[in-house]
C-alpha cells in the first residue's frame, strides 16, 4: 500500500512538472534499437510507470474481455496491457502512446510474444486527440485530472463499454467494481445508457408512465397510471440493460435510444420515451 501510494504521488507530482515545463516532456524518437525505458521517465501528460502484470490481468478480467472485444489502452507504455488482451484474452487491442520509442518498444514486445499486428496494434498519438469510440473496453493508468477530462467523452460512448483504470477514479462517477491487487486499486465502470426521462410503457393489457431520474448508472423513479404514482422498486441500470419492479411485476429490458424492449413476468413489453 505504501509503495502504491508513493507511485501515485510520483505520477501526480511529475504531471505538475510536465504542465509547467513542457519542453522537458516533449517526445522525440531516439531511433535506437536497444532503447530501454526508465520507470518515471517523462511522458507528454503522464510519466511512464508500468502496471504490474498481475494487475493488468485482473483489470482485463474485471472488464470480462472476450475475443469479441476491441480493447484500447490510453497511454500504452511498453504495450503490456494490449499484448495481454490480445495474447491471453484473444481480443483485438490497440495502444495509444505519445512516445515514439515506447511505440517501437511495444511493437518489439508484441513480436517477441508472437502477437500479430492484426490482434495488437500500437499508434503514436495523443490520447486527447484520439477517437476511441470503437473500443468496447478502455484501459488506462493516467491521472485523476485526466480521468476527469476524459469523463464526458467516455460517458458518450456506446452503453455497455467497460472502462478500467489503475489507481485513479472518476470523481463522483462511482465505480461499478473495485479490486485491489498487492495494495494497488483498479476501478471498473460500465458506460450507462441514457435512461432519464418519462417513458410510456406498453405491457399488453396495461399502459403506464415511468419517470426516471438518473445520476450516472444510478436510477430511481416512479410509475404513474390514472393519477396514482408509486415508487419503482429495485431500479437498476447496467450499460443498456434496465430493470425495475412495479405493481409486483419485474420488468427487464434493453434501452436503444428512445425505445426499450423487454419482458415483464415472461410477457413482452415496450416503452417509448415521451419526455
Ligand atoms: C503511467 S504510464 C501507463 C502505461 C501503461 N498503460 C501501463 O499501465 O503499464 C502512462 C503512459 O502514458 C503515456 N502518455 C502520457 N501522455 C500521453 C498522451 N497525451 N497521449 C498518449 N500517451 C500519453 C506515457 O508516455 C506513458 O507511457
Amino acid at each position: 500500500m505504501i509503495r502504491s501510494n508513493r507511485v501515485t504521488r510520483t505520477l501526480v507530482a511529475a504531471a505538475a512538472v510536465c504542465t509547467f515545463a513542457t519542453s522537458a516532456c516533449a517526445q522525440t524518437s531516439t531511433n535506437s534499437s536497444d532503447y530501454k525505458p526508465e520507470v518515471g521517465q517523462a511522458g507528454k501528460d503522464v510519466i511512464w510507470v508500468p502496471t504490474p502484470s498481475e494487475l493488468v490481468d485482473r483489470m482485463l478480467r474485471m472488464a470480462k474481455v472476450t475475443p469479441n472485444d476491441f480493447v484500447m489502452d490510453l497511454g500504452s507504455g511498453d504495450g503490456r496491457t494490449v499484448i495481454a488482451a490480445a495474447k491471453n484474452f484473444k481480443a483485438r487491442a490497440m495502444g495509444i502512446e505519445y512516445n515514439p520509442d515506447m511505440v517501437a518498444l511495444s511493437q518489439k514486445n508484441a513480436e517477441r510474444e508472437a502477437v500479430t499486428t492484426d490482434r495488437a496494434r500500437f499508434v503514436k498519438a495523443d490520447l486527447f486527440e484520439t477517437d476511441f469510440s470503437q473500443a468496447s473496453v478502455i484501459t488506462m493508468y493516467l491521472l485523476p485530472s485526466i480521468n476527469l477530462k476524459l469523463r464526458d467523452k467516455i460517458l458518450a460512448l456506446k452503453p455497455g463499454t467497460r472502462v478500467v483504470s489503475h489507481a485513479f477514479d472518476m470523481g463522483d462517477w462511482k465505480a461499478d467494481e473495485t479490486a485491489t491487487v498487492e495494495g494497488r486499486n483498479a476501478y471498473l465502470w460500465i458506460v450507462p445508457a441514457r435512461a432519464a426521462g418519462t417513458w410510456r410503457v406498453d405491457a399488453g393489457n396495461s399502459s403506464f408512465d415511468v419517470a426516471i431520474a438518473q445520476t450516472y448508472q444510478q436510477i430511481e423513479g416512479s410509475a404513474s397510471s390514472g393519477g396514482r404514482a408509486s415508487k419503482l422498486e429495485k431500479a437498476a441500470l447496467v450499460g443498456d440493460q434496465i430493470s425495475f419492479v412495479s405493481g409486483g411485476r419485474a420488468y427487464a429490458g434493453r434501452i436503444a435510444g428512445d425505445k426499450i424492449e423487454g419482458t415483464a413476468s415472461g410477457a413482452k413489453f415496450t416503452a417509448t420515451k415521451i419526455k
